[in-house]
C-alpha cells in the first residue's frame, strides 16, 4: 500500500506520484553512471521528473524513453568509469551541453554469484574496477572539472553484503565495502567546497540485473523474503526516493552518511 509505483521492465512509469516538490531540481544538471538500466534508468527518471535537466552516460534508447516520459532533456554518453579519458570526455561534453553540473550519480557496478574459491584474479580485479576505480575516477573528474568551484551532491549506490560477510559475494562486498568508506574520505576531503557525499544501500530490488543475478526470483518464490522485516523486496522507484532525498537540498546538512533501504532485510538475513 506504501510503496510508490514502479515498473519491472526498464521501461518508464505511466504514471508518478510526486514525493516531493515537483520543482525540487529545478534547472539542475545530473550526472548518471549506468544510467541505461535497472536502479540507474529508474534514479534518472525520477530526478527528471523533478524539472531536472539530465543527462547521463547511457543508451540512447533509454534517452529517447526518459525525454519522452518526462519532457527533459537528456543527453546519452556512451562512458566505461574503468577509463578516466572516457569520463573526462562525458563530463566536458556535458559540460558544454547543459552548462553545469549540480548532482553525480555513481550507480554503475558490475556483480555475479561466485565462490571465492572458483572467483580468478581477473574476476576480483573486474568488480573491484568497475565499483571501486569507477566511483573514484568519476568522482574525481567530476570533481576536478566542476564541483570544486561550484559545489554539487554525490551519491554512490552501496550494499549491504559487506556487513554480515555474505557467501558468494566476497568481489562486490569489498568492493563496496571500499565506497563506503570512499563516499567518508571524500566527504571529510570535499565539504569545504561545497561537495556533499552520500551513499544509498539497497537490498533487494525487483526488476534490476543485481535482483536476477543474485537470485532475487528464486528467493521470492520460495518466501524468502518473509524474513526481511518489511517481508518484502524493494522496487526501483523507492531507491530513486532515497537517492532524491541524498540528491537534493532535502538533505543539505548530511555528508559521509551511508543510508540503508532494504526494508531491515541485512539485520534478519544472510542472504539479502
Ligand atoms: C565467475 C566471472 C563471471 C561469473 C565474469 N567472470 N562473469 N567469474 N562467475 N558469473 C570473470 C571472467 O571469467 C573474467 O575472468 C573476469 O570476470 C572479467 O570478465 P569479463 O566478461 O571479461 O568482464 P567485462 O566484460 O568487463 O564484464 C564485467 C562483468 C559483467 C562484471 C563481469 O558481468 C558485467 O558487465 N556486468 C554489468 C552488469 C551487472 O553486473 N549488473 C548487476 C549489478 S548488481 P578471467 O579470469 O576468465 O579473465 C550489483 C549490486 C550488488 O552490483 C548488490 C546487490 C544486493
Amino acid at each position: 500500500g506504501n510503496m510508490p509505483e514502479d515498473v519491472d521492465t526498464d521501461d518508464c512509469m505511466t504514471s508518478y506520484t510526486h514525493i516531493y516538490s515537483p520543482d525540487l531540481l529545478k534547472d539542475q544538471v545530473a550526472f548518471i553512471t549506468g544510467g541505461g538500466s535497472g536502479i540507474g534508468l529508474r534514479v534518472a527518471e525520477v530526478l527528471m521528473r523533478c524539472l531536472l535537466i539530465g543527462p547521463a552516460p547511457f543508451l540512447l534508447q533509454a534517452a529517447k524513453k526518459l525525454t519522452a516520459a518526462t519532457g527533459r532533456h537528456c543527453l546519452p554518453l556512451a562512458t566505461d568509469v574503468r577509463q578516466p579519458q572516457t569520463i573526462s570526455a562525458a563530463v566536458d561534453e556535458t559540460l558544454k551541453e547543459l552548462g553545469r553540473i549540480d548532482i553525480l550519480i555513481n550507480n554503475a557496478a558490475g556483480n555475479f554469484l561466485c565462490p571465492a574459491s572458483s572467483l580468478s584474479f581477473n574476476a576480483f580485479k573486474t568488480v573491484l574496477e568497475i565499483d571501486t576505480m569507477g566511483t573514484f575516477n568519476t568522482s574525481k573528474v567530476v570533481y576536478e572539472k566542476w564541483f570544486k568551484d561550484h559545489g554539487g551532491a554525490i551519491v554512490n549506490i552501496s550494499a549491504t553484503l559487506g556487513y554480515r560477510g555474505q557467501a558468494l559475494q566476497v568481489h562486490a562486498g569489498s568492493a563496496k565495502a571500499a565506497n563506503d568508506a570512499m563516499t567518508k574520505h571524500l566527504a571529510v576531503e570535499w565539504g569545504p567546497s561545497g561537495v556533499r557525499v552520500n551513499a544509498l544501500a539497497p537490498g533487494p530490488i525487483s526488476g534490476t540485473e543485481g535482483f536476477r543475478r543474485l537470485g532475487g526470483n528464486t528467493a521470492q518464490a520460495m518466501g524468502a523474503f518473509s524474513s526481511i522485516p518489511l517481508q518484502r523486496a524493494g522496487n526501483k522507484t523507492e531507491m530513486a526516493h532515497g537517492v532524491l532525498f541524498l540528491a537534493s537540498r532535502a538533505s543539505s546538512y548530511v555528508t559521509g552518511h551511508i543510508m540503508v533501504a532494504d526494508g531491515g532485510s541485512w539485520l534478519t538475513s544472510a542472504n539479502d
